[in-house]
């Protein structure tokens, strides 16, 4: 696992990050076998490689088990959202300090689903990645715009205005990390052209501090992640489905192999 600190002394080369968002999927057993299989792909790759920070982010109910799983092989775990206060009368919340407690290292915010299902504002979100800090968690700050937007031409507009109300103004490469997915893309099997994805990750890093790792998600999977990892502008992936599959998930983790 790589610490807060390592992490910020890598920043001038942006040490590549595949991040797995298992969402709402599993049982125990379910989670005990695939990290149990991502641990021994880990232990089994060469010297040198996966050649990015791998990550996963598994339900809450999980995190014990697969962090248990998970231990001394080198890949992170991450919580998929967390409240804003430290503790407190919020039933059914779990807060920064508790995915620490558990060994996260990060955490998934503003996802577009906690948007849409869970009626998350930009100002809750920016609230939430001060927690993140808090607790000595990285954020991964999740963007994107719907297909309406995109077909009226305010793709980069609305993305602008969501980095624009959720960054706090302490951010750092080392603490924060932005994910692009267009929420068409998420669970339909569609990705962003190329050129898309090019111009979006350049936008967001105008805008966002220095330094930061851009990930792209959205129907990432083992056909499509060569095309999508080795773009100048992206950092790595917030891979949801493919995630769920060891198989899939290290051949896209090993993308960076060669790098
Ligand atoms: P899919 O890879 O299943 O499209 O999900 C992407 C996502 O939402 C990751 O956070």
């Amino acid at each position: 696992m790589i610490g807060t600190g390592q992490r910020g002394r890598n920043m001038a080369i942006r040490t590549k990050l595949v991040a797995g968002n298992w969402k709402m999927n599993g049982l125990r057993q379910d989670g005990a076998m695939l990290a149990h299989t991502l641990k021994e792909y880990a232990a089994a790759a060469a010297p040198g490689t996966p050649g990015c920070e791998v990550l996963v982010c598994p339900p809450a109910t999980l995190l014990s088990e697969v962090g248990g799983v998970l231990v001394g092989s080198g890949i992170a775990l991450g919580g998929q959202d967390c409240h804003a206060a430290p503790k407190g009368a919020y039933t059914g919340d779990i807060s920064a300090e508790m995915l620490a407690d558990l060994g996260c290292s990060y955490v998934i915010l503003g996802h577009s689903e906690r948007r849409q299902h869970h009626g998350e504002t930009d100002t809750a979100i920016r609230d939430k990645i001060a927690a993140a800090w808090r607790a000595g968690l990285a954020a991964i700050l999740c963007v994107g715009e719907t297909q309406e937007q995109r077909q009226a031409g305010k793709a980069v507009e609305i993305v602008s205005s969501q980095l624009d109300g959720s960054i706090p103004h302490a951010a750092s490469a080392a603490t924060l990390v932005i994910a692009y997915e267009p929420v068409w893309a998420i669970g339909t099997g569609l990705t962003a052209t190329t050129e898309d994805i090019s111009e979006m990750h350049a936008e967001i890093r105008r805008r966002a501090p220095a330094g930061i790792r851009i990930l792209y998600g959205g129907s990432v999977n083992p056909r499509n992640c060569p095309a999508i990892l080795t773009l100048s502008e992206v950092d790595g992936a917030l891979v949801g489905g493919a995630s769920l599959n060891a198989n899939d998930f290290w051949t896209i983790v090993s993308s960076y192999a060669a790098k």
